[in-house]
């Protein structure tokens, strides 16, 4: 991924000018990142949140902490992580019964250090996930999977205030039904139950999230589908506390701000949180130049993240990374799907300068 023409430095007090919602507050962007301070004239977006009573969190790695500035600002902006890959079953159990926690340790020193909290992910997720598993029969399945949850929430007890126990079980498409090409499928429906339970009895203090993308707004037959798992669970006295909501946006479809309002508040209505836990709004598919992308792109965080934040029982907001320089959408395989990049979908550029995006985030924080 290239960095960010030097040019759009000179641009960001433009368009910062240009959304009448949002005020310039940082007056000289190009030197924020760079010299490793607060934003000019403004409060760091965990200042924000915490007024609020609200989390507003990134998804981190160890692997950049190379960087100052990657530490230096992550720790200044945020006050909860959730790890990026390392707390993944192919990363915590590459073999069976053969733990790697060395990884996942790293970013929960990184939020003790930083007084943030963790959310770990994902315990059950049907990729990132060992090939042992694919061979493995039912009963012997039900159990590793069993034996995983146990050993890794029993390893991070206390550490992480939230898991994301069960990740996008439920099929793309119109059908509404659980992901068919799952591993897991094989245990027939009530994996989940069985998941949140181990979970819940390893560490009985942690909430429990479903975590999805395409759910956000309702109507679709996913937002559906996972309102009826999530409402099954409860009534069943499955401890769920909430949903994960990724948001992964593309402005080509956006979700309808109403049904994202409507969903969220059914769900809350089940006695459940809501939360956004893996934002991000890349510009490659935006039209125009670059500066009106990103004008653009700062108007949907505002909107998207207010949606969220004007619903009781919306405890905050998680962002798929914070800088450009690191994000899952530089990857080929990722960024295809959001027409042709750069995507550029976080609040940071590539030398770690606040972009528009920045301003609009906290300005909604602070606002709702
Ligand atoms: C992504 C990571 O960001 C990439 O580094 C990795 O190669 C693939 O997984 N939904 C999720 C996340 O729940 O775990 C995914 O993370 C992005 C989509």
């Amino acid at each position: 991924m290239s960095s960010v023409p030097r040019l759009l430095l000179f641009t960001l007090p433009i368009v910062f000018a240009a959304c009448a919602s949002t005020p310039p507050a940082v007056s000289d962007a190009a030197s924020v990142g760079a010299d490793a301070q607060g934003p000019v004239g403004g409060p760091s977006l965990r200042e924000a949140a915490a007024a609020k009573g609200l989390l507003v969190g990134a998804a981190l790695s160890p692997s950049h902490f190379g960087e100052p500035l990657y530490k230096t600002v992550a720790g200044r902006e945020f006050n909860a992580l959730t790890p990026e890959n390392e707390m993944k079953w192919v990363n915590t159990e590459p073999q069976r019964g053969r733990f790697a926690f060395g990884p996942g340790d790293a970013l929960v020193q990184f939020a003790r250090d930083n007084d943030m909290k963790v959310r770990g992910h994902a315990l059950v997720w049907y990729q990132a996930i060992p090939s042992y598993l694919e061979a493995l029969p039912a009963d012997e399945l039900r159990t590793a999977m069993l034996d995983h949850i146990k050993a890794v929430a029993t390893h991070w007890k206390g550490q992480v205030y939230a898991w994301d126990v069960v990740n996008e079980a439920i099929e793309d498409g119109s059908s509404g039904m659980l992901r068919r090409t799952s591993v897991f499928a094989k245990l027939g429906p009530s994996y989940l139950d069985e998941a949140f339970r181990a979970a819940h009895e390893a560490d009985p203090e942690a909430l429990l999230f479903y975590n999805d993308y395409d759910g956000e707004a309702a109507g679709s037959a996913k937002s559906e589908a996972i309102f009826a798992l999530v409402k099954r669970l409860k009534e069943s006295g499955v401890p769920i506390s909430g949903v994960g909501l990724q948001s992964h946006l593309d402005p080509r479809r956006l979700p309808d701000y109403a049904a994202v309002k409507r969903n969220m508040e059914r769900l809350v209505s089940l006695g459940l949180t809501v939360n956004i836990s893996e934002l991000d709004v890349p510009v490659g598919a935006i039209d125009g130049d670059m500066a009106t992308k990103l004008g653009r792109q700062a108007e949907i965080y505002d909107s998207f993240v207010g949606t969220c934040l004007q619903t009781t029982g919306c405890t905050g907001v998680t962002l798929w990374g914070f800088t450009d320089k690191h994000s899952w959408l530089n990857i080929p395989e990722f960024a295809q799907y959001r027409g042709t990049g750069p995507h550029m979908p976080l609040l940071f550029d590539d030398a770690y300068n606040p972009k528009p995006s920045y301003v609009s985030l906290r300005t909604a924080i602070a606002r709702n």
